[in-house]
């Protein structure tokens, strides 16, 4: 299929862009690489031994991605462009809804006009907010707890408005829960800007003696050990389950929202251990403060995507934790 990535540069979408060329679709990527590096698309043909299409340009920009659409035939798009930073969006939250949510729309209007009708959205964890019970299904309730959260939130509703109004589409929100790990090459993997918010990208650095030490926000949770339990997905099974959604769409109409995740929550202290076992070095830390808005312990409930796309997470946590070694000692920045 020729398929369009909106931020196809960026962590998760170099991943998927991969994922699909070796399954031999055309891969086409518009990325505004205010969060990516032009770097990314040499590394990504070297690994797909072939050129992608690329245009750096906006979603906000609906001339372009028409005409994208248009000229390469495009017959599904994968949505990945948008801001991810949940402590970023609550002080600049004009700019989150204006590029999450305005950018979103731009891409529909784009899409309607260019008669392309399958949509896979990247959507989060986060839609579901404090836990009602876990493992998080897709009927849990819906309440977000950051502007985020929120962008997301609203667009899975927009997208679910607009297979109402017109049952030719198909339109797959995608609930990733946290991802991490690498490309096995090394070449491909997560690239974030300045100092990183999020736990593995972090460890990565202090491993690497960029920065001096982890902080654990928090040691008196009621979970395992007292640290905060997340559900990690290696990078490459959720871009595997993008292949899968896109499998999906050849046959379904309508408006679906999937989880993707294992399954499985671990704590900091689990991936610590994992990580010092890759980088065979301890990684010095400090416990800290809860942070501000964390959430104790969430994980998914993985049947619906077993059922619906045929997928589930095979890689354990030792694999994400080496491959994101693998890359970071290859980084350079
Ligand atoms: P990322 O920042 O690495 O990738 C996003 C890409 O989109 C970047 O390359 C950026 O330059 C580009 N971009 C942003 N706004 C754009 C715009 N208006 N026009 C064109 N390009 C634009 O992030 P990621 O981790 O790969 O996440 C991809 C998607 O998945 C995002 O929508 C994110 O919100 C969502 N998501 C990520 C996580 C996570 O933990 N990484 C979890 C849940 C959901
Ligand atoms: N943590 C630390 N130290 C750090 C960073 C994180 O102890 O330096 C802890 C957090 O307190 C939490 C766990 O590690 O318990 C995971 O934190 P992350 O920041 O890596 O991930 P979050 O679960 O907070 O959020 C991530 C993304 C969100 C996304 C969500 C989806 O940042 O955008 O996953 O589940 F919505």
């Amino acid at each position: 299929m020729n398929i369009l990535l909106t931020g196809g540069l960026g962590f998760i979408g170099s991943h998927t862009a991969a994922v699909l060329a070796g399954e031999g679709h055309e891969v086409v990527i518009i990325d505004n690489l205010c969060n990516s590096q032009r770097q990314t698309l040499g590394s990504l043909e070297m690994i797909a031994g072939k050129k992608f299409p690329f245009y750096e340009g906006d979603v906000r920009d609906l001339t372009l991605v028409k005409s994208i659409l248009q000229d390469h035939q495009i017959e599904c798009v994968i949505h990945f462009a948008g801001l991810k930073s949940v402590a970023e969006s609550g002080v600049d939250p004009l700019k989150y809804f204006d590029n999450n949510v305005g950018g979103s729309i731009t891409l529909m209007e784009a899409m309607q006009a260019a008669n392309v009708k399958k949509l896979i959205f990247s959507s989060s964890a986060t839609v579901y907010g404090i836990p009602q019970y876990l493992p998080y299904d897709e009927e849990h309730p819906l309440s977000p707890m950051n502007v985020y959260g929120r962008t997301k939130l609203q667009v899975e509703e927009i997208l679910q408005d607009l297979s109402r109004s017109d049952p030719d589409w198909s339109i797959v929100c995608l609930r990733y829960f946290n991802p991490i790990g690498a490309h096995e090459s090394g070449l491909i993997g997560e690239l974030p800007q300045g100092i990183p918010n999020n736990l593995m990208p972090y460890i990565c650095q202090v491993v690497s003696g960029k920065l001096p030490h982890l902080n654990v926000f928090g040691d008196d949770y009621d979970t395992k050990d007292g640290t905060g339990e997340r559900d990690y997905i290696h990078v490459m099974d959720l871009a595997e389950g993008h292949a899968a959604a896109l499998a999906f769409t050849r046959d379904h109409k309508g408006w679906e929202a999937i989880n993707l995740g294992t399954g499985i929550p671990y704590s900091v202290y689990d991936l610590i251990n994992a990580f010092e076992k890759s980088a065979k070095q301890a990684i010095p830390k400090m416990v800290k403060e809860r942070r501000s808005g964390d959430l104790p312990i969430y994980f998914a409930k993985v049947e619906k995507a077993k059922n619906l796309l045929n997928w589930e997470a095979k890689r354990d946590l030792q694999l994400m934790c080496d491959s994101s070694w693998k890359y970071q000692q290859g980084a350079k920045r």
